[in-house]
């Protein structure tokens, strides 16, 4: 059967690659290197990579995709790929940047761009810009003055500068669509429900197999991923097996533990609740770079969840882990962790433990769709995704309770708002994120004091992010609310950069 392969060079986005093309129907393999199962393939998609021609040595890189144009094969340089792709055909590289929505024009719509308009809004990420191409076409220009497109005449060897596989290139769909034509396979579009109720199947029987009696630990936090895991998990193995479990971290909003209790309850998962607030925050108090406060709350949360697992004396635990978190945790040799995610991978050595993992082979949108073929709630499934080390991660600087306590109120009244406007649902996420300082003057005194940044994000998979902003009335009230009410805080922002560059939570 013929299939497709992805080398991932260290691009954030490889796996989405393969996402596309699963939804096309297109079969593939995604390798960390250049492996038999490349060079067995029917085609090949190079990804980006946090490498540069104009730093580090690519020959070995080079040789490898030179082999495979020579094979014939038909071959789809994504970004790094792109810019390899110019300089084997003697073109030209400069350090010059794009991130985020970009435009582009057209000059060929054929081949790879079949179907595309004379201009075209697409999403980059690279520092690194082709400006010849070489004895290779350029058939694609951004408005930097970068080729985002080249065509090598007389082979189906094509290179795209921008990222096909993100949900914010429109079209990007077509790329791979193309591609496939190219390579002379069919593909057949599937729905994320059709996706998704298979999956539900085979997750099922995967439980049953691994499961051989005994008590599962499982730790919730109201977050749709940890709520349908153990979810599922209660309804294949029985409820009275599962042991769910809730540490309280101390850096949840404002409401936020009550109400995820009472939803859980409400959907028959009543789990124990440790509250280990104090001690959480006496080790994180004061740490200053973020990195450091990641790892400790994930060190301590692991410890706690050991506790439990060994005190109920349970042979199991379910973790929420999702396909990206998999992939991430066992990155290509050319990735770089951008931060310690606490999931998962992050679990210590010492945590010995069968892990049951039933949303492995899933991304967010798939587990929201998931949740809803079980039939959970709105709330549940809408909620946005919040980061596992909670509000001490919108925290800039020294971590001190003064800032966490803003942090929670401005979170309030940012939610509160967009709720009542039916903004909410929309959003992927809304930050309220506490750095310093301006200088304000309240009521005719001086007062330094902290800065409330604002970040409402657009999303499908927090892979990439657009920024929202809410007519002049709501923005205006945000602000206004938030440095009347919360004291100490003398300037509020909003942050319009989209991911890239910036990332979702601030550190
Ligand atoms: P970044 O900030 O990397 O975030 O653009 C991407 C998505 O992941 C969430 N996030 C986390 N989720 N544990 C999690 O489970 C974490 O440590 C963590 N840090 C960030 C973030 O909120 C966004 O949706």
């Amino acid at each position: 059967m013929s299939y497709i392969s992805i080398v991932d060079l260290g691009s954030q986005y490889a796996h989405l690659i393969q996402k596309r093309l699963t939804y096309l129907s297109l079969r593939s393999v995604l390798t960390s290197g250049f492996t038999k199962e490349v060079y067995d393939s029917d085609a090949v998609i190079i990804s980006g990579s946090p490498m540069s021609s104009l730093r580090d040595d690519i020959s070995e890189i080079k040789n490898n995709i030179i082999r495979i144009i020579n094979q014939g094969k038909p071959f789809l340089g994504i970004c790094f790929g792109n810019q390899v792709l110019a300089e084997i055909y003697g073109g030209k590289i400069v350090k010059r940047a794009e991130y985020g929505r970009t435009r582009v024009s057209i000059d060929s719509i054929e081949g790879i761009l079949e179907g595309f308009s004379s201009t075209e809004e697409v999403w980059m990420s690279h520092s690194d810009c082709v400006i010849d191409a070489g004895s290779g076409k350029a058939i694609s220009l951004s408005e930097n003055g970068c080729i985002s497109a080249i065509k090598i005449p007389g082979k189906p060897v094509y290179g795209v500068q921008f990222h096909p596989e993100v949900t914010h290139t429109k079209k990007g769909d077509l790329i791979f669509k193309n591609f496939a034509k190219i390579s002379g396979m069919s593909y057949k579009e599937i729905s994320v429900h059709d996706k998704v109720s298979l999956y539900y199947q085979q997750v099922v029987d995967e439980i049953r197999s691994l499961y051989k009696g005994g008590r599962i630990v499982s730790a919730v936090s109201g977050g749709v991923d940890s709520t349908v895991s153990t979810y599922i998990t209660m309804k294949v193995v029985g409820p009275e097996n599962v042991i769910p479990v809730f540490i309280n971290h101390g850096f949840f909003r404002d409401g936020e533990v009550e109400d995820v209790l009472n939803e859980l309850k409400a959907i028959g998962i009543d789990p124990i609740y440790i509250d280990a607030s104090r001690e959480f925050i006496e080790k994180t108090m004061n740490i200053v770079s973020c990195e450091d406060r990641r790892k400790t709350i994930g060190e301590l949360f692991a410890r706690k969840l050991f506790e439990v697992i060994k005190e109920k004396e349970a042979s199991y635990l379910i973790q929420g882990t999702t396909y990206p978190d998999l992939i991430e945790s066992g990155r290509t040799k050319h990735s770089r962790r951008i931060k310690s995610h606490h999931n998962v991978a992050g679990l210590p050595d010492w945590f010995n433990v069968q892990i049951i993992e039933p949303l492995k082979g899933l991304y967010k949108d798939e587990i929201r769709e998931l949740g809803k073929i079980l039939g959970l709630p709105r709330e549940i499934i809408r909620r946005h995704p919040f980061p596992g080390p909670g509000l001490a991660v919108r925290i800039i600087g020294r971590l001190t309770p003064e800032k966490l306590e803003i942090a929670r109120k401005a979170d309030r009244i940012l939610s509160d708002i967009l709720k009542r406007e039916r903004i909410y649902e929309k959003l992927w996420q809304a930050l309220a994120v506490v750095s310093r300082s301006w200088v304000g003057v309240k009521g005719d005194e001086r007062e330094e004091g902290y800065i409330v940044n604002i970040r409402l994000l657009l999303s499908e998979d927090g892979m990439t992010a657009d920024y929202y902003l809410p007519e002049k009335r709501i923005v205006d009230e945000i602000a206004r609310k938030i440095a009347n009410n919360v004291e100490n805080v003398t300037a509020v922002s909003f942050v319009t950069t989209t991911k890239p560059p910036a990332t979702i939570e601030p550190c």
